[in-house]
């Protein structure tokens, strides 16, 4: 083994490239696997796939100083890397809520069979707690090298459109391990971040795969709690908006988390509470996490609950209404439209007759491929053409700067109904707006569609 060990990603998602490019950054040979040979191409001609702000400036910057590339080989990866980082995806099972593991186990077994002498294969994506024990065992079971090729978890805390500060500077770095070996080794590859003040936490595997579902489902909680409060106020006639700045200014409870809104979505968030959920079953400690059956459900909520509020302000039914939808990203600064809020309204929308139109500034082209039968539009504008009402459902901040006298003139009507409190109600409805979002008291007129 070489002074500073060599690296490869295996599975070039969100996860993988972003952690490639920022190893090799950090002056790493980094070698990443996928099996999709298109993609390997792309990646190696300096192409990112994602929107990822400040990924592909890191990737070309790699690739130029030689230290990066990427293969379709996992006897390549073998024969070079001495810690492997697997990056694949765990989605939700198609039959029911826990972890999809096939990912991660055709990854390990694509790669055992070629792991001849001593290494560490480092999961980074989210699994269900228990999962990297068994992984041990299949993983010494098809290497050559036996347990010399030995397995422990890093999970991987990023945020999409963060990815790279998030990796190059992150808030804690959490190690589940079985050796010293191993230690050593992490300690190596994370000398810059450890140096710096990061906080380095060396667990058990259990406890290192529970660190990333826990912490999930602790952010999910915060938001539903917001959002449920929105239901009480929408009832009382109370302000969210104010009420969750109130609350975060307790240092205790924190801003972060705590905006209301359509609820989370993404390719984390959701499966992760429900993953969590699951596993707790199996281990026979449901009954501790069935909050988070609720959790979940008040998540949901929000998109239907937004539904019937569309419907309302339009007069009882969407049926022939056009509706323009600005945002169809589960999140602003991300085009990912995994689980999106603003894209899951838009389709209920249209399954009850609207004609739904769908601006956003990154995640059309995804969009359209998720959901063809929605119209896109390039521009607010465009969207907002001959609406009868127009909806805020991903708080990009160009929404937030939107003109509402200009927009008036292009919409049939003028009403929005703000899904994400990004707008000032006030300034809306002195430009003639009916302004309506869930938790902010209305204004006293009433100005339906009829
Ligand atoms: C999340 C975790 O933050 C990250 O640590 C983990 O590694 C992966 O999952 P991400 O999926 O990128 O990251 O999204 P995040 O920024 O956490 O937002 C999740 C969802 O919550 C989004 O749909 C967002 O719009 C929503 N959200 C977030 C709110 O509704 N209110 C908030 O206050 C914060």
């Amino acid at each position: 083994m070489t002074d500073r060990p060599r690296l490869t990603v295996l599975g070039t998602g969100y996860l993988g490239i972003t952690h490639a490019a920022c190893m090799a950054s950090a002056g790493f040979e980094v070698l990443g696997v996928d099996i999709d040979a298109e993609k390997v191409a792309q990646l190696n001609a300096g192409q990112v796939p994602i929107f990822e702000p400040g990924l592909e400036e890191l990737l070309r910057a790699g690739l130029a100083a030689g230290r990066l590339s990427f293969t379709t080989s996992y006897e390549k990866a073998a024969e070079v890397g001495d810690v492997h980082f697997v990056c694949v995806g765990t989605p939700q099972r198609r039959d029911g809520h826990s972890a999809d593991l096939s990912q991660i186990e055709a990854c390990i077994d694509a790669l055992a069979p070629s792991l001849t002498r001593p290494c560490l294969v480092v999961g980074k994506s989210t699994v269900p707690a228990g999962t990297a024990a068994v992984l041990a065992e299949r993983l010494a079971s098809k290497a050559p090298a036996g347990e010399a090729a030995e397995i422990c978890w890093n999970p991987e805390f990023l945020r999409e459109g963060h990815g790279v500060a998030d990796t190059l500077n992150p808030d804690r770095i959490v190690v589940g391990i079985r050796s010293a070996r191993a230690e050593r080794l992490l300690r190596q590859v994370y000398a810059t971040q450890i140096k710096a003040g990061v906080e380095f936490f060396v667990t058990d595997l259990n406890t290192a795969e529970l660190a990333k579902v826990a912490a999930n489902a602790f952010l999910a909680t915060k938001i539903s709690f917001i959002n449920a409060v929105a239901e009480v106020c929408d009832a009382a006639a109370a302000d969210v908006t104010v009420l969750s700045r109130i609350l975060g200014a307790d240092p205790r409870i924190g801003h972060a988390f705590l905006r209301p809104g359509l609820g989370f979505g993404g390719g984390c968030l959701p499966k992760d509470v429900r993953a969590f959920l699951a596993r707790a079953a199996e281990l026979g400690a449901g009954d501790a996490l069935a909050f988070l059956r609720e959790v979940d459900s008040i998540n949901l909520n929000r998109r239907t609950g937004m539904v019937n509020l569309a419907c309302e302000v339009a007069g009882g039914s969407v049926a022939g209404k056009s509706v323009c939808v600005l945002g169809a990203a589960f999140k602003p600064g991300s085009d990912d439209v995994r689980d999106s809020p603003a894209l899951d309204v838009a389709q209920i929308l249209h399954g009850l007759g609207a004609e739904v139109t769908v601006h956003d500034p990154q995640a059309i082209d995804n969009a359209r491929l998720a959901w063809p039968e929605l119209r896109y539009a390039d521009s607010v504008r465009a969207a907002a053409a001959g609406a009868d009402l127009v909806l805020l459902l991903t708080d990009w901040p160009e929404y937030a700067a939107i003109d509402p006298h200009e927009l008036a003139e292009v919409t049939a009507a003028p009403r929005i109904i703000d899904g994400r409190y990004a707008l000032d109600p006030a300034v809306w409805r002195a430009a003639g707006w009916h302004y309506r979002a869930s938790g902010v008291p209305g204004d006293a007129r009433s100005d339906q569609l009829t």
